[in-house]
């Protein structure tokens, strides 16, 4: 199965009449499409022994120490993950029941998902299962088309259902601060080389077979050349200036932008804001809504307090936009096999 193949999993292949445990297997093909920071997928599943329950164990080997040295964004991604694992459980079988952090003694050890034994109502939560194979991040330009408000409205509801809270930010000259800070903390984080070092790492030309990282295509490098080069540019030279003037104007002209929030700074809750953060893109995705990430001032510490809104702020998490966009593909997976035991 190649990298990309992946995302072609069919809901008619699911095995019906096989063990539980063949099918929590296949259900993890739907897992592991989740989104993580540089796609390093740092997830693990162990299957139990009677099939009624996975594991999802953080994989540290696959960290990011300098953008991310407390693990928080690799936390993220495994609630991403464990969120579309919940989705897949539950829309072929009874309800899941999830314990976050079940082993004090195992810091690494995620989650804990079970099947249980009632029935599942999936009108609300299927459209969002559906979504999965069609969600990808969209770093082009959007139409300036409106989001509409009832969707902003569910997507806040997405959020709360797993505790976290999404923040939208205003439009107009009321986001010139933000749009500041995120150009500030991008000519940061490209100053320092072993940032640069870092992200040329999992940068992947196009024509890479590899299973996980970034191709070029996904942040606009069209051919084989540039993106061959793209890792070795990256590496050495500060486009710091550049970048954070890009990257602040894609903030300004964002048809939305939200910052999603938690109430603590801990695994626990950076796995909650894993978990709506794929609530979130999925409902956005079933109404042709995309997303890409300006999370850079989350990133400094240093700047993140700045993101807050006054005394009943929570902590941000992550830092999106939204809109209409049609110009993603699906980056590469790594298979199950290589992630499950
Ligand atoms: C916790 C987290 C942090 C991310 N941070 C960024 C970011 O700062 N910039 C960016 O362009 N993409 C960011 N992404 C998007 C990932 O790069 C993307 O999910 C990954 O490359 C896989 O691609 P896909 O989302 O299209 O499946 C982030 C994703 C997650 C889950």
């Amino acid at each position: 199965m190649s990298a990309h193949s992946l995302w072609s999993v069919q809901e008619q292949d699911f095995p019906t009449s096989a063990s539980r445990r063949q099918q929590l297997r296949f259900l993890l093909n739907y897992a592991v499409l989740a989104p993580s920071s540089h796609n390093t997928q740092p997830w693990r599943f162990r299957i139990g022994d009677g099939g009624d329950s996975v594991e999802l164990w953080a994989d540290r080997s696959r960290r990011l120490p300098v953008a991310d040295p407390c693990d928080r964004e690799l936390f993220i991604s495994c609630g991403a993950a464990l969120l579309q694992l919940r989705l897949a459980m539950e829309n072929f079988g009874p309800r899941t029941y999830t314990e976050l952090l079940p082993d004090p003694g195992e810091p690494d050890f995620a989650a804990r998902i079970e099947w249980g034994h009632q029935p599942v109502d999936r009108r609300s939560e299927r459209p969002l299962f559906k979504n999965i194979v069609w969600r990808h991040t969209d770093r082009a330009p959007f139409q300036d088309w409106t989001v509409p408000a009832c969707l902003l409205r569910e997507l806040e509801a997405q959020a709360a259902k797993e505790g976290a809270r999404l923040r939208f930010l205003p439009a107009g000259a009321a986001r010139e601060p933000v749009a500041a800070l995120i150009s500030e903390a991008v000519r940061r984080q490209a100053a320092n080389p072993s940032f640069r070092r870092e992200l040329a790492h999992w940068m992947r030309p196009n024509w890479s077979e590899s299973s996980d990282g970034i191709p070029g295509f996904a942040v606009g490098i069209r051919g084989s050349l540039s993106s061959t080069l793209g890792p070795l540019l990256l590496r050495t030279f500060n486009w710091g200036s550049w970048m954070g003037k890009a990257e602040a104007r894609t903030a300004r002209e964002a048809p939305v932008l939200a910052v999603l929030e938690t109430d603590t700074d801990d695994a626990k809750a950076w796995l909650s804001a894993g978990q709506a953060l794929s609530r979130i893109l999925l409902r956005a995705c079933a109404e042709g809504v995309r997303a890409s990430f300006l999370n850079q001032p989350i990133q400094v510490p240093e700047l993140r307090a700045e993101l807050g809104d006054g005394a009943q702020s929570g902590v941000p998490q992550m830092m999106f936009r939204l809109g209409y966009g049609f110009h993603s593909k699906p980056t590469p997976r790594r298979p199950v096999e290589c992630v499950v035991s």
